[in-house]
């Protein structure tokens, strides 16, 4: 009796989260879906919080740090590969794409976390590595295994160029991104195949209708694990040219891995990917889900595509172009808002993430870090759109990188030592207290945490009221509350100025002001709130990071240098 009784909670239990994956998710009153409003948070598991004291986070530690999430105002996290994987690229070459990677725990803790998360009102998002796979994963082992195997044409397989010398000869004079030629000769069978990164990433073959449904089903069985969406890996890279032509070389000059320099017209960016995405955003839809673009892009027109000519295709492709300004210039800033706000799109903004260096020291000036941290905080976490963080931003943590070839741990940066380091320095463990390893572990971490840990890590930096930290969580409590913050339309406001980027975020009549001095002196600004129809005698602090005046006179302002200020017209 009692077994039956505890068998019914369980099936009444699978049920309820079955529907919380299907269910619609209502809109605002402006039409916005949840994810519109929400900040997305990227966590490198390896990195964010370890549990077993093994010197490698899992993913029972990100469980325990739920609550300090959403303390933060974290709304979703995006969790980069935590798939099995021989951990060539970390986690970017999945073995098994229904599985979680030991390192990190088991399917059970998975499903804990999404339950956990779901509880606190955090969405749980995996990253879809959808390019390509590991060399390790039993498709390709199959594919590999005989020119005639079923699955010989899930991956990209040609001969050589000269069938005198084929093994001599790939293909295409396409290069990987880590260097040399993107294919790799196969003994066994006398054929290339082709990878876009490290050799042990073999490409899928997008153009196999068995790999796209292959590939669909394993994003619908996260679905019903709760998963509420991915980010989609490399999706630019999905597809090569059909006809296999060479790219056209630029120069004669060689890239920093020693290859020429070409203009990838047919290795990247094949129209057909297009039809993916479509067909990839249906599922997604069936499931309530949302999908983040990794999509690099030189404009804005290319970012559009992204979105889909009926927006149809993914949600939320990430605006790198903001990312590629690494200085701070509000004429560039302000032409990238413009370009995106332009467009008509819903924007989303990113400022690092576990390929990008940390956005502490690339705005950094060496002297005036913290606050210009909080100065780049208050710029894209004031804007219309979706944000998406990475760990550690939010109390200030640097780049770490190697400081000796033999602690390398990413291989970008073995093959480029000691001109590139790789990216192990912004993938260093999290800093949550002033004790040992910086409260990540017990043991050695397995890559070092960041000397400055004493001063900077969440447990003193919540105690410190002018922390970093504290900023944020301040600052995404009034991004989630304020109505012009939430829904304004942007207004750009004194265009010429090189020194102050400001705008206003106007709703229905509430008109919220940002002012961000991007230069290391003081700056005296009058915003053209008149010229922009809009009437305003003063403005209530909201948030400053500076001693600023609880009401400040809006016909001219002195903000100091790299102040932020943002507050409400009256
Ligand atoms: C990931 C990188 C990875 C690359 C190749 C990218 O899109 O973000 O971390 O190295 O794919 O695997």
């Amino acid at each position: 009796m009692r077994r039956r009784a505890i068998a019914s909670v369980l099936v009444l239990i699978l049920l309820a989260t079955a529907s919380f994956a299907q269910k619609k998710d209502a809109l605002d009153s402006e039409g916005h879906a949840w994810w519109q409003h929400a900040v997305f948070y990227e966590i490198y598991p390896r990195s964010f919080a370890d549990s077993n004291n093994d010197g490698i986070g899992d993913l029972p530690g990100i469980t325990s740090k739920l609550d300090y999430l959403r303390w933060l105002g974290v709304d979703a996290i995006w969790i980069a590969p935590m798939f099995p994987s021989p951990e060539v690229d970390w986690g970017y070459d999945v073995s098994d794409y229904f599985n979680v990677n030991p390192d990190y725990g088991t399917l059970a803790d998975m499903d804990k976390l999404v339950a956990t998360g779901k509880q606190r009102n955090i969405r749980v998002l995996l990253d879809f590595v959808l390019t390509y796979t590991s060399d390790q994963n039993p498709w390709f082992q199959e594919s590999r295994s005989s020119r005639t195997n079923p699955k010989r044409e899930w991956f990209i397989w040609r001969d050589g160029k000269d069938a005198s010398q084929p093994e001599k000869t790939p293909p295409t004079n396409w290069t990987s991104l880590f260097g040399g030629s993107a294919w790799r000769f196969d003994a066994a069978t006398g054929q290339w195949y082709y990878h876009y990164f490290y050799p042990p990433q073999p490409n899928l073959n997008w153009r196999n209708p068995e790999v796209e449904k292959a590939m669909f089903d394993v994003t619908r069985w996260w679905y019903k694990r709760g998963i509420a969406g991915f980010r989609l890996d490399a999706v630019d890279v999905m597809f090569v040219d059909s006809q296999f032509r060479d790219n056209p070389v630029v120069g004669t000059e060689k890239n920093a891995l020693g290859d020429p320099v070409e203009r990838e017209i047919y290795d990247k960016n094949q129209p057909e990917l297009h039809g993916v995405l479509q067909r990839l955003r249906k599922v997604a839809d069936e499931n309530n889900a949302v999908l983040i673009g990794e999509t690099w892009t030189s404009d804005i027109a290319q970012l559009k595509r992204y979105y889909g000519e009926h927006n149809d295709e993914v949600q939320m492709p990430m605006d790198f172009m903001f990312t590629t300004i690494n200085k701070l210039s509000p004429p560039e800033f302000r032409h990238q808002i413009d370009w995106i706000e332009g467009s008509g799109e819903w924007p989303v903004w990113v400022l690092s993430n576990h390929d990008i260096r940390r956005v502490y020291d690339r705005y950094g000036d060496g002297q005036h870090n913290d606050q210009i941290a909080k100065l780049m905080a208050s710029l894209y976490l004031t804007l219309r759109g979706t944000a998406v963080m990475y760990y550690g931003e939010e109390i200030g943590m640097e780049q770490n990188d190697p400081k000796r070839p033999e602690d390398v741990k990413d291989s970008q940066g073995r093959l480029g030592w000691p001109k590139e380091k790789g990216r192990d320095g912004e993938r260093t463990p999290m800093q949550w207290t002033d004790s040992t390893n910086a409260g990540f572990s017990t043991v050695a971490p397995w890559l070092p945490v960041d000397d400055r840990y004493k001063t900077y890590n969440v447990e003193s930096e919540k105690k410190d009221p002018e922390s970093i930290l504290n900023y944020y969580q301040k600052l995404l409590t009034l991004r989630h509350t304020n109505p012009a913050l939430l829904e304004g339309k942007y207004i750009a406001l004194n265009e010429s100025d090189p020194n102050v980027l400001a705008f206003v975020r106007s709703y229905k009549g509430e008109n919220v002001l940002v002012v961000l001095n991007m230069s290391s002196s003081g700056q005296t600004i009058k915003p053209e709130l008149t010229q922009n129809a809009i009437a305003a005698k003063e403005g209530k602090t909201l948030l400053s990071s500076f001693n600023a005046r609880e009401e400040m006179n809006t016909n001219e302002m002195t903000i100091p240098p790299f102040g932020a200020w943002i507050g409400e017209l009256k």
